[in-house]
C-alpha cells in the first residue's frame, strides 16, 4: 500500500480516467475544475534584471506540469513565489482558490500543501537520514519516536529505498540523495510536490528511475506536480502539459504531445538544443545560479 493518506475525492482524477498513466487531453475533470495553482500577470526583477515579465499560468489539479526554459530564466524564481521565499513585484499568486499573495495566513495554509523537492537536494549534511525526513514530525506533530521512525520506513520504502535511516547524506550517490529529499517533502502529505531540476547530474538511468518516481507520486498519491527542468527526456515522460518560459513570458503552454510536434521556431529550438534559431544567446541568460 502506497498512499500515507487516502486523498479521494471530486476533484482528484480517477484511475479510470487514465490510459498508460497519462492524463486524456479533453478529460472532463481537466477542464471543469478550477485550476490548484494560478500565476496571474506575475512580475519580478531584481535591479535591471527583469525575470519575469508577466506570467500567467495554471496547473491543474492531479496533473505534472513541466516548466521549461534555458539556465537563469527564471524557473526557481517563479517556484519561489509560489512557496512564498520571493514576494512578486506585481501581480498574484493563487493556491486552491485563494490569492497567497499579501497574506501570510494564506501563504502559509498554501505552504502546507507543498512539499518541495529542492535541486541539490538540500539535506542537513550533519543529520542521518532519518533524521532528515523526521524534520517535520519533530518541528511540527508531538507523534512518539517509534511511530515517526516507522513512518521514516515506510516514507523511505516509498521512494525504493530501505536500511539507509542511519547513514549520512555523505554516504548516499546523487540518485538517493533526490530520492531522501523526496521522502522528506512526501512527509507532509503535500497535495502539490515541486520539483526543481530532479534529474539534473544524474546518469540516465538514474534520471529514468527518478522519472518513474514522479510518475508514481503523481499516480498513487494524487498529487498535482510541477517539474521544473530542461531535460526533454524528463519531459516526455513525466509531463501531461508544459510551459516553456522565455524572456520572462511563458512562450508556449500546451500538452507534452504539442510540445514535441508544434512548429513554432522558438520551442523548436529549444527542444532541438540548437545555437541557432530565433532565441539568442545573450551573457544575462547564461548567469543563472544554476547555470
Ligand atoms: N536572490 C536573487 N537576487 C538577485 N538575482 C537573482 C536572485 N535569484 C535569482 N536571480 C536572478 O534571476 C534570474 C533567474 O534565476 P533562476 O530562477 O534561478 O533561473 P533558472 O531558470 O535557471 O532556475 C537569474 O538571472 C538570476 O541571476
Ligand atoms: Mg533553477
Amino acid at each position: 500500500m502506497l498512499s500515507i493518506r487516502n486523498r479521494g475525492g471530486t476533484g482528484n482524477l480517477s484511475a479510470s480516467g487514465r490510459r498508460d498513466g497519462r492524463l486524456q487531453p479533453g478529460m472532463a475533470t481537466m477542464t471543469v475544475t478550477e485550476p490548484i495553482i494560478r500565476w496571474v500577470n506575475v512580475y519580478k526583477r531584481f535591479g535591471d534584471n527583469v525575470v519575469l515579465r508577466g506570467v500567467t499560468l495554471d496547473v491543474q489539479r492531479g496533473e505534472t506540469l513541466a516548466v521549461v526554459g534555458r539556465s537563469g530564466v527564471g524557473k526557481s524564481v517563479l517556484l519561489k513565489t509560489l512557496l512564498g521565499l520571493m514576494a512578486p513585484d506585481s501581480g498574484e499568486v493563487w493556491v486552491r482558490g485563494r490569492r497567497v499573495t499579501g497574506s501570510q495566513s494564506a501563504m502559509d495554509e498554501g505552504r502546507r500543501l507543498i512539499g518541495m523537492v529542492f535541486q541539490n537536494s538540500a539535506l542537513f549534511d550533519s543529520m542521518t537520514v532519518a533524521e532528515n525526513i523526521a524534520l517535520p514530525y519533530w518541528e511540527n506533530t508531538s507523534l512518539p519516536r517509534e511511530e515517526v521512525m516507522e513512518r521514516v520506513t515506510r516514507l523511505l520504502g516509498m521512494v525504493g529505498l530501505s536500511k539507509v535511516e542511519d547513514l549520512m547524506p555523505a554516504a548516499l550517490s546523487g540518485g538517493m540523495r533526490k530520492r531522501v529529499a523526496l521522502a522528506r517533502a512526501l512527509a507532509d502529505e503535500p497535495e502539490i510536490i515541486l520539483y526543481d531540476e530532479p534529474t539534473t547530474g544524474l546518469d540516465p538511468i538514474m534520471a529514468d528511475a527518478i522519472n518513474g518516481l514522479i510518475i508514481q507520486m503523481q499516480r498513487d498519491l494524487n498529487v498535482t506536480s510541477i517539474v521544473v527542468t530542461h531535460e526533454m527526456a524528463t519531459v516526455r515522460k513525466v509531463a501531461h502539459h508544459v510551459a516553456l518560459l522565455h524572456n520572462g513570458e511563458i512562450i508556449f503552454h500546451g500538452t507534452t504531445e504539442d510540445l514535441f510536434t508544434t512548429d513554432n521556431p522558438y520551442v523548436r529550438q529549444f527542444i532541438e538544443g540548437n545555437a541557432e534559431g530565433p532565441i539568442t544567446i545573450i551573457p544575462s541568460s547564461t548567469g543563472g545560479p544554476d547555470a
